[in-house]
């Protein structure tokens, strides 16, 4: 029987904090119900689902000021959960898809932040058991690394303050869902935007703010060059690591895509094939990593089309046949399996010598223990 995306990340060691890791993508709900083969290869392949858009402040509520319609929504994470699968919730705060061009438009900004507080424990209470981690602030900052002028900055409240309270809210309102704050174009440490991002956790931390992952978007461009160039994999993996080990923070790869639109024919597959494969590969080899969540699957399928231009991003085809890209993804995976196995096979092995002091008692180990090696 073949093997599946989901099925190789099960096999993976379980993060530093002994969570397992998983593997998503995000979905569209016309797609889903009318698509029998997309339902079915979101259920085989992936273990996580996040609702692409209609989880989002304004599209729930385009029939006006806290008049709630969750129906798309509900659609989705009720599929998901009785396929078995987890939810990835996206995203609470996130000033580009909030009400701020309707109804949200003539509040003051202590009315904005008491509807933004309403919000959160409406929708996460909504929700409440059904989704296993939320993106509860999405993309604070802006390109050149400042804080995004929003309809929630405030001269009240520092972003800082705003960013704070949301995290709170959340908690308060699904005390058991993972709190992520979500962000593009920070997916090596070094960029300006990352070290600004990387202020911001610190000072969360500090404030001791519950968040306990950050998500890397990840929507990378295979033609880029400058400061738009995709992260290295070798990038990414510090960038996980330094995040994880500085700051007990989980990290994920929230919203990954690959255009190669502007490349020249002849080496689409190629250059997607090598940022995917070795993206993932370098990713799931951080004891921080979390997971990935492909932003969506199929290239019948993808924002890329209306936000930048015709292009072919993901790892199905229009058809929704496996791409080189798909496959790209799951040799990397294999071949961490297979090298995770390697290492059990060896303290495994029947020829590895048993410990001599493995019959003396534990306080005696410890005695032994304490010892430099020459003296043992
Ligand atoms: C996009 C969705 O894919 C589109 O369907 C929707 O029309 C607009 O939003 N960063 C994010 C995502 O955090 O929420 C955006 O998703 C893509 C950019």
């Amino acid at each position: 029987m073949s093997t599946t995306l989901k099925e190789l990340v099960a096999q993976l060691p379980s993060t530093v904090k002994g969570e397992p890791r998983h593997i998503g993508t995000a979905v569209m709900p016309d797609m889903l119900m009318e698509n029998a083969k997309y339902a079915d290869i979101i259920s085989t392949e992936f273990d996580t689902v996040c609702v692409e858009h209609h989880l989002k402040w304004e599209p729930m509520t385009k029939r006006g000021e806290c008049r709630y319609d969750f129906t798309e929504a509900d659609l989705i994470v009720d599929w998901a959960l009785n396929k078995g699968l987890k939810v990835k919730g996206h995203t609470l705060v996130w000033h580009v898809t909030s009400p701020v061009n309707t109804w949200l438009r003539e509040k003051t900004d202590m009315e904005i932040r008491e509807q933004v507080r309403r919000h959160i424990h409406t929708t996460c209470g909504h929700f409440y058991g059904r989704i296993h981690s939320w993106d509860v602030v999405n993309e604070a900052l802006n390109p050149n690394a400042q804080f995004a002028k929003t309809c929630f900055t405030s001269n009240k409240f520092t972003p800082e303050e705003f960013i704070g309270d949301s995290f709170r809210w959340a908690k308060l309102a699904d005390p058991n869902a993972l709190l992520i704050y979500n962000e593009n174009k920070v997916e090596c440490s070094t960029f300006a935007k990352s070290k600004a991002m990387y202020a911001l956790l610190t000072e969360l931390k500090k404030q001791q703010v519950p968040i306990d992952a950050v998500g890397l978007q990840s929507h990378f461009d295979a033609s880029a060059v400058g400061w738009k160039r995709a992260a290295t994999p070798q990038q990414m993996l510090e960038q996980i690591d330094h995040l994880g080990s500085t700051l007990q923070l989980g990290v994920n790869v929230s919203e990954i895509d690959v255009r190669v639109g502007k490349l020249p024919l002849e080496v689409r597959d190629l250059a997607q094939c090598a940022v995917y494969g070795n993206s993932m590969k370098a990713c799931y080899q951080s004891k921080h990593f979390d997971g990935t969540t492909f932003w969506g699957f199929t290239d019948k399928s993808t924002w890329v089309t209306k936000f930048y231009s015709q292009d072919q991003p993901l790892l199905f085809d229009l058809e929704l046949n496996k791409k080189p890209a798909y496959d790209a993804v799951f040799t990397a995976l294999q071949e961490l399996v297979e090298q995770q196995q390697n290492l059990e096979d060896w303290t495994q092995a029947d020829w590895a010598p048993k410990s001599p002091n493995d019959s003396l008692l534990p306080s005696k180990q410890q005695k032994i223990a304490d010892l430099p090696d020459w003296q043992v």
